[in-house]
């Protein structure tokens, strides 16, 4: 079947191993269905795949991709749950330990079909396309947890989104303003700013800008070039919910100091369930909130999207279509 994936990996090149081509259809163990694909997207994990982080030369050629819409074996429209968990998991999947995402140790969603455990399959409605439905699962999914299980965040409290436009940036922008939160938003570059207030950010400041005044919680993606800045923006007793490095995590200051003597809180934050996956769906088809979809491309021009986001240039989701 046709895919895109990593036939090595390379940390400074990451571009360098990935291919577009025939890879044969995986076995379907018991208990675990055929997705056929209909969109997928792209998420910052897939570099990092390509960089070889949680992706071992052993477990290669590996075919990528965490997020897919498609149709199930009986013909249903469908998303499916990246998180692969140990099927006698109680309770929340993203603490099991030996979790694994798609196209980590299982094949992903670039490609014609994924087979994925029955239980990672949901419905989903017609009021959400292929393609919306295809940024859910990772990215929208993580800042769904991120703001309305791990953050305490109330409705009318501030919160400061680290970023513009990733894919985890703009859905937090939108899942925010849907939530009844004051939205602060930080770019590096003025016109993605602009855009993350026309997503329904309240305000806009540059990268490391003083704020007016503290915030409840900050969300961060970014790591080492946000962190001190994230770190001191919080109110005493604030929450810093911390989901990514996508610029390093080898912190020159921890900010312990401000931490403990301002009585803040770390908290990580990892994908999400599937009741939280569902409450997601149900939340867009209720608000009529939508990805924010930076290109739709097909998938044998996967290679084109990788480009941008490794590039930086994106704002919101890349998509690829079959
Ligand atoms: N733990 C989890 O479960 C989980 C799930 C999803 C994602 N993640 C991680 O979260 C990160 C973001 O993922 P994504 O898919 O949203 O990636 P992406 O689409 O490539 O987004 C990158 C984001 O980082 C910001 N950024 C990058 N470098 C920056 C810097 N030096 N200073 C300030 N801002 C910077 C960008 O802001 P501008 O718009 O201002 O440039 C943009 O918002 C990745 O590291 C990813 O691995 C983790």
């Amino acid at each position: 079947m046709f895919a895109v994936f990593a036939e090595h990996v390379d940390e400074h090149d990451p571009l360098s191993g990935l291919r577009v081509g025939a890879r044969p259809t995986p076995e379907t163990p018991l208990g675990w269905t055929r997705v056929r694909v209909e969109a997928a997207s792209l998420n910052h994990h897939d570099i990092w795949s390509l960089r070889g982080a949680g992706l071992p030369p052993d477990r290669l050629p590996m075919i990528l991709g965490c997020d897919a819409a498609g149709y199930d074996e009986d013909g249903e429209p469908v998303v499916v749950h990246a998180v692969i968990a140990d099927p006698d998991t109680v309770g929340d999947e993203t603490f099991d330990p030996n979790r694994t995402l798609l196209s980590e140790f299982h094949h992903g969603t670039f490609a014609e079909e994924v087979v994925v455990p029955r239980r990672n399959v949901l419905r989903r409605p017609p009021s959400l396309s292929a393609t919306d439905a295809a940024c859910l699962p990772t990215s929208w999914l993580t800042a769904y947890r991120m703001l309305f299980t791990r953050s305490h965040l109330r409705a009318g409290d501030t919160v400061l989104v680290q970023g513009a436009g990733g894919g985890v940036a703009t859905a937090l922008t939108a899942l925010a303003r849907a939530g009844g939160f004051r939205v602060w938003v930080t770019s590096r570059n003025e016109q993605r700013g602009q855009r993350a207030l026309e997503l329904g950010a309240h305000e806009v400041f540059e990268s490391g800008a003083r704020l007016p005044r503290r915030v409840d919680a900050v969300m961060d993606t970014v790591g080492k070039a946000t962190w001190s800045h994230s770190v001191r923006s919080l109110r005493p007793g604030g929450t810093l919910v911390t989901t990514g490095v996508t610029s390093g995590d080898d912190l020159s200051n921890a900010e312990l100091t401000r931490i403990f003597f301002l009585q803040l809180s770390v908290v990580g934050s990892t994908m999400g369930t599937r009741a939280e996956l569902r409450a997601l769906i149900d939340l867009l088809d209720v608000t009529g909130v939508r990805p924010v979809i930076d290109s739709i491309l097909p998938m044998t021009a996967a290679p084109t999207g990788f480009r941008r986001m490794v590039d930086g240039q994106v704002f919101g989701k890349i998509v690829f279509t079959l």
